[in-house]
């Protein structure tokens, strides 16, 4: 049996957040990801580091979605799991943290935005009791 520990993540962990966000596709510096990291208290959003045997193996953060037209719900921007520690219970363990942390701030929904290619999070979203609502196209163009 693996030994998972769930705590908060620091801006010492960059190296490894910049690592695991490649295999979730994205590009990041240490240094920015250092940044980032070190804003997350000041905007009061929610990062946590999943552990195993000591080792990071995954992330998660979690920010407050604040729309005109809705209630804020608590939003996951990003999850992962190292490939090779998949299928441990670090991702459920990490939602969990994100959880409670939107409950004892008086958040009622938790919401998060999968990208469609990414079937084995859908699964996993459906397990931990997330229910499609529904598919969207997200547009971006740059500022003029
Ligand atoms: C999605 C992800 C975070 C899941 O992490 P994980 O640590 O492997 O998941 P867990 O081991 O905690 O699984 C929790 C439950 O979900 C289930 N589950 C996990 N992956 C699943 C899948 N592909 N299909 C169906 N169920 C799945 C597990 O069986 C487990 O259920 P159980 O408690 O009944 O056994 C991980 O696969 C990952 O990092 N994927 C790549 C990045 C990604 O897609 N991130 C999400 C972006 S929105």
């Amino acid at each position: 049996m693996s030994d998972i520990q769930i705590r908060p993540l620091f801006a010492s962990d960059a190296p490894r957040v910049a690592e695991l966000s490649r295999e979730l596709g994205y590009e990041v510096s240490t240094n920015d990801a250092s940044l980032r990291i070190a804003g997350l208290e000041a905007r009061r959003e929610s990062a946590y580091a999943g552990l195993v045997d000591s080792l990071l193996v995954g992330w998660i953060h979690a920010a407050d979605r604040r729309l005109l037209q809705e209630p804020p719900v608590l939003e996951i921007g990003g999850l992962v799991v190292a490939e090779t520690s998949r299928g441990k219970g670090v991702g459920q363990r990490l939602v969990g943290a994100v959880n409670r942390w939107g409950r004892k701030r008086g958040h009622t929904q938790l919401f998060v935005r999968s990208n469609v290619t990414r079937s084995d999070a859908h699964g996993f979203y459906e397990v931990l009791g997330f229910v499609r609502d529904k598919t969207s196209h997200t547009f971006s163009r740059s500022i003029l």
